[in-house]
């Protein structure tokens, strides 16, 4: 038995493509006040509510379907990339809650056990409180969590406050979708991925803040190009990525080679090729592009640690250029 086939997707690679979801919520606009700091208008990671001048909120919800056939390992994986949110907005998160859905006459409740143990540990790694949740039957099962967070209202990591001039520095490889897609069709185990997508955002977090950071963005299922493409178009920029700085996870690019590249991947090419100036082949592209799931924390500015990948421009004739 394994649970990525009971998946019709894997990880943020089964989300809603980008510029389908942006149509369907174009127009709905809810209530406004000074107080809402970060709201729908430009996709952030996770709104954020002032409470008073010291005390923000930060929430986020996110879940997906089996990513690894390990219980243990999804649980963690799941509650990894809940997490990530409210470190990408510069918060630290404080109480979270379960959201599941699992198909309770196929598959033995002693597994939903220990996906909920592997969330819980990742949990209390982050001193994060988990108390409760939501569960429904569900022919395809599901795992994440809602996140509330606290953060200074005054130090966010918003995606509309990237500045030209400054550097990009990724805190993550990528090529967790080939790996993970390989694994879904093949059951080979990738454990240096699942190692990427089970670590929390959280130095990074802490690091990007202490360095002064003021933008900042989790690559997760639009993959670093489409993430990079709604903070530069957020903030009134030009991405430049120098494609040879990128950092892979090992058998990324062979996994590529044989042809693992999930429909997600795809898509979020697709979705930023109208914007993009590109000098290098369309397998780096699609490697580029790559659907993230726990991915890493995508910062304007240097982290020390972690590698630079480029810079942002002045807005010029296109938002993203690949160099
Ligand atoms: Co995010
Ligand atoms: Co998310």
């Amino acid at each position: 038995m394994r649970l990525t086939s009971y998946a019709h997707g894997g990880g943020c690679a089964c989300k809603i493509p980008p510029g389908e979801l942006e149509e369907v919520v174009r127009g709905l606009v809810g209530l406004s006040s000074p107080d809402l700091l970060v709201g729908l208008d430009d996709g952030d990671d996770a709104a954020v509510y002032r409470v008073d001048d010291r005390t923000a909120i930060v929430a986020t919800a996110d879940f997906f379907t089996p990513v690894v056939d390990d219980a243990y390992d999804w649980g963690r994986i799941a509650a990894a990339n809940a997490l990530s949110d409210v470190y990408a907005m510069g918060g630290r998160p404080v109480l979270a809650v379960n959201l599941v859905g699992w198909p309770r006459d196929v598959l033995p409740k002693a597994l939903l056990t220990e996906v909920l143990r592997g969330g819980l540990d990742v949990a209390r790694e982050a001193g994060c409180h988990v108390a409760g949740g939501h569960s429904i039957d569900d022919p395809e099962p599901k795992y994440g969590m809602a996140v509330t967070g606290l953060a200074d209202p005054d130090r966010l990591l918003r995606n509309d406050s990237g500045t030209a001039g400054l550097p990009l520095t990724l805190t993550k490889p990528l090529g967790v979708g080939v790996l993970n897609n390989r694994h879904k069709s093949t059951g080979e185990v990738f454990p240096q991925a699942v190692a990427n997508m089970v670590a929390l955002n959280k130095d990074a977090s802490e690091r990007a803040l202490a360095a002064g950071a003021k933008a900042a963005t989790d690559v997760t299922g639009f993959g670093l190009l489409g993430h990079l493409y709604k903070l530069a178009r957020a903030s009134g920029v030009t991405a430049v990525l120098d494609a040879g700085a990128v950092p892979y996870l090992d058998g990324a690019r062979e996994a590529l080679r044989d042809g693992y590249v999930s429909g997600g991947t795809r898509r979020n090419l697709e979705w930023v090729a109208p914007h993009l100036l590109s000098r290098v082949d369309d397998d780096e592209l699609l490697l580029l592009a790559d659907a993230q799931t726990s991915g890493g924390l995508l910062v304007v500015g240097e982290v020390p640690g972690y590698p630079v990948i480029g810079h942002l421009e002045p807005r010029g004739s296109s938002v993203l250029q690949v160099r």
